[in-house]
């Protein structure tokens, strides 16, 4: 028998749960308000709680809080209604074991999930989120940030939400789609990606929505679009920051209406497919600068999952060589010296660029060696190697200014001397890489400049975007205060 808490307004919710809970042998506690939330938590200890998140007299978010303050060992499920899903998310993030949605409609879901948290002591979600990405060879290592990351999307996954996923190039956007895809109920119908920014503007209408024979010249057969050839899988729209706003517009009007009609046809279509969106580009800066639809932002950021770039988690990088090796039968080790200079790279282009480190070390050590040294690596690798990724920089050092200007100096120099080589190299260039390299020169510069502006008004951030030129929500978009 445990202590179960139940907290919620609608008396006969409290009244079913109740029941539910007594018969599984638990004895009850009800709460219809903050206050009584208050005193039952003086009162007693609580092995879980089902807290409503839309209470009349309290937020729902600072109860569960308070709750985790005081009774920080009892699990909590929150309970979302229709159009609070948003706040799921953030009940999440500060420490909700899980969510269901109201009304409910499987009784053994609340079952089990009170089972598991009971007797477990995690969510079922959280270790079948771990076993998923192991079997679809998903790493996701130490990092917490990386494991809230996926453990989140598992939740969100079951439920009919649309998912907007940013992260900087490389990080595994496509993957972290296909995980979702495969952990909800949709994993044995078709998973579409379409690259967003690549659809050709004469083309648009009947790529995304199919166009029945004869419905322009050249149109000698039906064709299915793309809604219609995920059907009631996952249409995953890669790249949305780069559609044209012509597509913006179409794609807005089927997250709107649900439906669609193909070019020349007339019968309304359902869209039955979930819709996945990816972007490199942060969409909030998008819509301020006046190229993304706000409206069309607000319908598919419901969920949104940001992936953390790979230097912010160098702690899992020992064991993601581990992995790699393992994975594909990789009869090499790395030295420790090799790992160091690994764990102080920056990674712009991220888990890409990892993976294709690891592709081109074991392709020159083929038929050599098995022991991996620094001089395996490429050359960006070991000089870049003393500029400590950001994760790892005491803030003293970000804050000095001195300290600031000879780093960045440094790094520019470093930089040109690697442009350098690269032009001079007489091997095929990796256009890609160096793409990376421009982004990740761009990101320095303009944090380098605004660090300086900062230091200048002693940390006035107003008076530093009033300075130089720009909004305070790009300055802080650009410091990364911003997700
Ligand atoms: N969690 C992961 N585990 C294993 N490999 C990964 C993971 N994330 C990314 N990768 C590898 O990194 C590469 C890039 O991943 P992906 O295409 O998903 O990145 P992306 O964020 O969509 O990149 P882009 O912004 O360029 O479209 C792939 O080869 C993938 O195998
Ligand atoms: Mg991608």
């Amino acid at each position: 028998m445990s202590n179960i808490l139940i907290v919620d307004d609608e008396i006969e919710l409290c009244h079913f749960l109740n029941y539910l809970l007594c018969d599984l042998g638990h004895a009850v506690t009800v709460c219809t308000s903050g206050e009584d939330f208050d005193r039952a938590i003086m009162e007693k200890e609580f092995e879980l709680a089902f807290l409503d998140i839309r209470l009349p007299d309290r937020n729902g978010l600072d109860i569960l809080q308070h709750l985790k303050q005081r009774q920080p060992l009892c699990k909590v499920v929150v309970m979302t209604g229709y159009g609070t899903i948003k706040t799921a998310v953030s009940a999440i993030k500060f420490g909700a074991d899980d969510f269901i949605e109201k009304p409910f409609d499987n009784i053994e879901d609340i079952e089990l999930l009170t089972e598991q948290l009971l007797v477990k002591g995690s969510a079922p979600a959280d270790h079948e989120a771990l076993e998923l990405a192991s079997r679809l060879n998903c790493f996701i290592g130490k990092n917490e940030e990386m494991n809230q990351l996926y453990k989140l999307a598992y939740k969100f996954a079951k439920k009919n939400v649309t998912v907007l996923i940013e992260g900087e190039t490389g990080t595994g956007k496509e993957v972290l789609a296909h995980f979702i895809h495969h952990a909800s109920k949709r994993a044995g119908s078709p998973f579409i990606g379409v690259n967003c920014g690549a659809i050709q503007e004469n083309l648009l209408e009947s790529e995304l929505f199919g166009h029945t024979k004869g419905a322009f010249t050249g149109a000698a057969k039906e064709k299915k679009g793309y809604f219609e050839q995920a059907g009631k899988g996952t249409l995953f729209l890669d790249e949305i920051g780069e559609a044209s706003l012509a597509t913006q517009v179409k794609l807005l009007r089927v997250l709107e209406t649900g439906e669609f009609i193909k070019v020349g046809g007339e019968t309304i279509k359902k869209n039955q497919a979930r819709l996945i969106a990816a972007s490199h580009v942060n969409l909030e800066e998008a819509v301020e600068n006046g190229t993304f639809r706000e409206d069309l932002l607000y319908r598919i950021d419901v969920v949104k999952l940001t992936i953390p770039p790979l230097r912010k988690r160098v702690e899992d990088i020992p064991q993601l060589v581990d992995y790699y090796l393992k994975q594909h039968e990789l009869g090499l080790s790395f030295t420790p010296d090799t790992i160091e200079c690994l764990c102080k790279y920056n990674w712009p282009g991220n888990m890409r660029e990892f993976v294709n480190m690891i592709k081109r070390v074991a392709a020159l050590a083929e038929g050599e060696t098995a022991i991996i040294t620094p001089h395996y690596l490429p050359s960006k690798l070991m000089s870049n190697s003393k500029y400590l990724a950001s994760a790892n920089v005491p803030t003293a050092v970000h804050q000095s200014i001195p300290a600031i200007e000879m780093n960045f100096a440094d790094y520019l120099r470093e930089w040109c001397q690697q442009m350098i080589d690269t032009w001079e190299d007489d091997d095929v260039v990796d256009l890609h890489h160096v793409l990376q390299m421009i982004k990740s020169m761009e990101v320095e510069t303009l944090q380098a400049i605004i660090k300086k502006a900062l230091k200048r008004t002693v940390g006035d951030r107003k008076q530093a975007a009033e300075q130089l030129g720009i909004s305070l929500r790009t300055l802080r978009y650009y410091l990364n205060e911003k997700k």
